[in-house]
């Protein structure tokens, strides 16, 4: 079965064409990062209307590179939330469209069962192909959400534990916009970090005790606080506002002892997930899996434990319409169908919180 995805749920514009849940045949993104850099962040109405105007070439870019005729198509999916409501609408009305035009079974997807999904993709024929292994843990860690569900099977989840403020990926981007790097963060801190003593700051860990939350906030506020140190910003001026003067910064250093906070909590709340609930495998997935100290120092401390990570492949971590189509897949398996009815939800949740 090849299912057409899309995305549009933030500010990636993407087409996606999978066949069985598992083989990318297509995946085109159009990344909007260069329009949001000058506001550090994603600005809802420019995003939308930049939707408006990729989401057709971008489509048939995907196409193309599928090669893959309309007749060979077998269901349109579009991420449904949550995320942005006027970039989500672009993206599912698109769908809605192309599945009247083609008389094609259409299902609208919640995001974060997606970046799921994208763990059990694989890029080429050449890889071996991977079964997902239940129960599984899923640490979903995005510039959104951060969450740690337990997948019981496809579609069936429960969530553990949730960020109290904010998610992890936000940290990243607010701690790299502090430190007069530009947005997205992550892959800047990270490429900072490498360069740095992680031991030089030791920032704050929230550990939450007996919880799988979490929380960023006070980590980002201690980065904060240190930058201000060298900079000499004015004390009430907003945190993560871009310094003006950081030629004194130890960014490196910075990054370096931020990462590792986030990373230690993130790998220590996963592997005592992974323990109390005797799990087959631990899947990471969002954009902040493209981590590598992440990446690696969970693999590490799941080896000890004798579970296996999946990760998702590091170019399907941030936003994708592969996934999305992946997820449909599993879902149009099991007899869902979306009605053409189906609206955006910005807050759609994956599951519901435990106890
Ligand atoms: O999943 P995603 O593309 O969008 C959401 O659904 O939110 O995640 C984007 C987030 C951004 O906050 C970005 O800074 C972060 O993923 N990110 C990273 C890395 N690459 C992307 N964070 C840490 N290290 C990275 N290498
Ligand atoms: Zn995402």
């Amino acid at each position: 079965m090849i299912v057409l995805g899309i995305e549009t749920s933030c500010d990636e514009t993407s087409v996606a064409l999978v066949e069985d849940g598992r083989d990318v045949l297509a995946n085109i993104v159009a990344s909007q990062a260069e329009l949001h850099r000058r506001y550090g962040g994603v600005f809802p109405e420019v995003a939308s209307r930049q939707h408006v105007l990729s989401v057709v070439p971008v489509a048939r870019e995907a196409m193309q590179q599928a090669q893959v005729g309309w007749e060979a198509v077998d269901a349109v999916a579009a991420t449904r939330g949550p995320g942005l409501v006027g970039s989500l609408v672009v993206g599912l009305n698109f769908a809605k469209a192309l599945a009247i035009a083609r008389a094609l079974p259409f299902i609208g997807v919640n995001h974060l069962e997606g970046h799921i999904y994208s763990a059990w993709l694989r890029l080429s024929a050449d890889e071996p192909p991977v079964e997902p292994r239940f129960p599984a843990l899923v640490l979903i860690v995005s510039g959104g959400h951060t969450e740690l569900v337990l997948m019981h099977g496809h579609g069936q989840y429960t969530l553990l534990g949730h960020t109290l403020d904010d998610a992890a990926g936000e940290a990243f981007d607010k701690v790299a916009r502090m430190l007069g790097l530009p947005y997205p963060g992550g892959p800047h801190i990270q490429r900072m970090a490498a360069q740095g003593n992680p031991d030089v700051f030791r920032f704050p860990r929230a550990w939450l005790p007996d919880t799988y939350h979490f929380s960023f906030s006070g980590l980002k506020t201690a980065v904060w606080r240190e930058v201000k140190k060298y900079t000499g910003a004015e004390a009430s001026s907003r945190p993560h506002a871009p310094p003006t003067n950081t030629e004194d910064l130890p960014v490196h250093d910075l990054a370096a002892g931020f990462q590792q906070a986030v990373v230690d909590v993130l790998v220590a709340k996963t592997v005592r997930a992974a323990r109390a609930f005797n799990v087959q495998e631990v899947v990471l997935a969002g954009g902040v899996a493209a981590n590598r100290p992440l990446r690696e120092q969970l693999a590490g401390a799941l080896h000890t434990l004798d579970i296996p990570l999946r990760p998702a492949p590091p170019t399907l971590c941030t936003d994708n319409a592969a996934m999305i189509a992946a997820a449909a897949y599993w879902r149009l398996r099991q007899g869902e169908r979306s009605s053409l009815d189906v609206d955006a939800e910005p807050n759609l949740p994956l599951a519901a919180p435990v106890g």
